[in-house]
């Protein structure tokens, strides 16, 4: 947070086109009657039977939203488009990066969708199910997570860049029996195996007794007779019928889990519904990036993650959006690849992250510079705070000085954004800025109580929200305890974020105050990493830091004690770098191991990560009155 603020004020053009012409008074109205709010919002969709209740609060911190209600996501996102022009819209735009295109009208989106959930049900995936999606950006990944939530399903989807491990972690928790896959995918020309990581996580989680393989960069691979299933070869079969019932569901009814990182070892599976979050995402899509119907929304995050589910495919959907995908590196064949996309589409919207502008930044300005970008009409930064000079890049050389930045604080666990501009907020590069309506938001003290403006603390959400996430799969308990209750008859939820609010109510989120790293603006546990090294042979301890990085954020630093008698080599080191990146993924992969004798930890054995950030910085290593000696 920088002392010397500038402001940057919406044009005339853009306040002209706002739909929203007052925030405050908006806010206000949502504030004073938050559940007549939200009922006004969810009137903008369809329902196969109206909620005898808006919010169920009898049973905090488990709220329910529009209970009684009966609802399916794919009513709104797909079913009830039928019946209107957008019918005949483009729903999907999808390019690969060799430049294959496909597009999929809203029309061609539900048969393509009714085709997947038919063969679905073939294979006995009901109601309950939980069916775990391990695939690259291709258009069969929407359809996928879309047939799943028609059928009744839930859909885990992992993403594609993690590794079996984490892939058997995740499909066990979730008691899969049902694995959609792909061959692979491509990175900068190469391609990548998804399949032959898909089949030995299947070797270590017994519960998949079906795997259907999309075919895609035509890679060979490894088919086991009984189990595994090309797509191509089911769809032309006479199952797969391209007319199926949307299941009727409950409001509460479960439509995806999605795991996240958090403070153990142990990934969370945060569990979200059909009818609040179908509430929830459109909403603030809609009202934050003002949508227009002949908008083409451009999302370019990945859909295993929460930004990928949210405003990838389910908002956009809902509110009748054209969506890109894109299925490759930003930079390949060369750095302008985004921007071509962006010109060639008539790209309205661009939503990333910051880590993407930056790598983006570093190629220069002649590479945006040779192309018309003058479809875009807003921009939308997630995933961290966005540094100041990255802002002003992505303000000024992608935006044309033109287009407001909507930058959106939020996490897997609320479903949606809770801290954003809309178009016509005045500005403050690296400020989110303002709650989104119905949201309370503060920053507290250990008591709760809120902060002097301008100070550190903890932020907190004051109120429940139809989007948040409902538990922690299989662990009511852990849910409780982590996200609530710490402030006595105060239900405020814990972001586990420190922000400080200014005296303009512009709220300036730091950074995660756990154990969680955000690198590349993606989310990993340092005690993932850390088990990760522990489980090599030849390593006793470890510890793992985040130190700030120009492009990714974070960069993760490991500490490491090796077993007794093993001698730490620079050889070492590198199978270290990659034991961590065959575990985890590629994207957990350390810059760098140093052996240490010992860690500092507190007498209760914790290890002081905050300790080993402050020595690798050269900085004050603040109390240590609790370090054991
Ligand atoms: C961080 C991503 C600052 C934050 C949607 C949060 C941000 C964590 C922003 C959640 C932002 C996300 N400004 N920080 N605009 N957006 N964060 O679950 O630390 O992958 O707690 O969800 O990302 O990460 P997650």
């Amino acid at each position: 947070m920088s002392d010397k603020q500038e402001l940057y004020l919406p044009s005339e053009s853009v306040k002209e086109n706002a739909t929203i012409k007052d925030y405050e008074a908006l806010y206000k109205r949502s504030i004073e009657d938050r559940e007549g709010f939200w009922a006004e919002q969810a009137n903008e969709l369809e329902w196969y039977q109206p909620w005898d209740k808006v919010l169920d609060d009898s049973n905090k911190p488990f709220y329910k939203w529009f209970v009684g209600a009966k609802t399916n996501i794919v009513h709104n996102a797909i079913d009830r488009h039928l019946h209107s022009a957008t019918r005949n819209k483009l729903a999907i735009i999808w390019e690969s990066e060799a430049g294959e295109m496909r597009s999929y009208s809203y029309y061609a989106l539900n048969r393509e969708v009714s085709q997947m959930a038919n063969i679905l049900k073939s294979m006995g995936v009901k109601k309950g199910d939980i069916v775990t999606i391990y695939m690259p950006q291709i258009p069969e990944l929407v359809f996928a997570m879309l047939a799943c939530a028609k059928i009744g399903a839930a859909h885990s989807v992992v993403y594609g860049g993690f590794s079996y491990e984490a892939l058997a972690a995740r499909i066990e928790d979730a008691n899969s029996r049902v694995l959609i896959t792909a061959d692979g995918g491509w990175r900068r020309g190469k391609p990548s195996n998804l399949k032959a990581i898909a089949n030995e996580a299947m070797k270590r989680s017994p519960t998949i007794e079906v795997c259907i393989t999309v075919k895609y960069n035509a890679l060979d691979v490894e088919m086991e007779s009984e189990r595994d299933f090309w797509y191509h070869d089911l769809k032309a079969l006479p199952i797969a019928s391209p007319k199926c019932e949307t299941e009727v569901l409950d409001s509460e009814d479960m439509l995806f889990v999605l795991y996240t990182s958090g403070t153990t070892g142990k990934p969370k599976g945060m569990v979200h519904t059909h009818g609040g979050y179908s509430v929830y995402t459109s909403t603030t899509h809609r009202m934050a990036f003002d949508i227009k119907p002949d908008d083409r929304w451009w999302c370019a995050a990945d859909p295993g993650w929460i930004t990928g589910h949210s405003y990838i495919v389910y908002s956009p959907l809902i509110n009748g959006s054209t969506i890109m995908l894109y299925e490759g590196a930003p930079n390949y064949p060369y750095p302008n690849r985004w921007w071509q996309m962006v010109e060639k589409y008539g790209i309205n919207v661009l939503y990333t992250s910051p880590t993407a502008i930056r790598g983006l930044m570093r190629f220069g300005d002649q590479w945006p510079k040779k192309h018309d970008l003058t479809s875009l009409r807003l921009l939308g930064s997630v995933g961290e705070p966005i540094n100041p000079e990255a802002w002003r890049w992505f303000y000024e050389v992608i935006g044309g000085s033109r287009c407001p930045i909507i930058d959106t604080w939020w996490q897997t666990e609320t479903g949606g954004f809770m801290i954003c501009p809309l178009p016509i907020t005045p500005l403050k590069p690296g400020s989110a800025t303002k709650p989104f309506f119905g949201n309370e938001i503060s920053v507290v003290d250990d008591e709760g109580n809120e902060v002097p403006a301008g100070e550190e603390g903890k932020l907190v959400i004051k109120n429940p929200w139809p989007g948040m996430a409902r538990t922690i799969m299989g662990d009511d308990d852990r849910y409780a305890d982590l996200y609530w209750g710490d402030y006595g008859d105060k239900d405020y939820y814990k972001a586990g974020d420190s922000a400080k609010i200014d005296k303009d109510g512009y709220i300036w989120v730091i950074g995660r105050m756990d154990e969680v790293l955000k690198v590349s603006g993606y989310r990993l546990g340092t005690a993932e990493i850390e088990s990760a090294l522990v489980s090599h042979p030849q390593v006793s301890e470890a510890a793992a830091i985040g130190l700030p990085h120009e492009l990714k954020g974070n960069a993760i630093h490991t500490y490491v004690i090796l077993k007794d008698g093993v001698v730490g080599t620079p050889e070492l080191s590198q199978t270290l770098k990659e034991h961590v990146g065959s575990e985890l993924g590629r994207i957990a992969q350390p810059e760098d191991v140093a052996f240490v004798d010992a860690l500092p930890k507190t007498r209760s054995g914790k290890i002081m990560r905050r300790v080993l950030r402050a020595r690798a910085l050269g900085q004050d290593e603040g109390d240590l009155s609790t370090l054991e000696e």
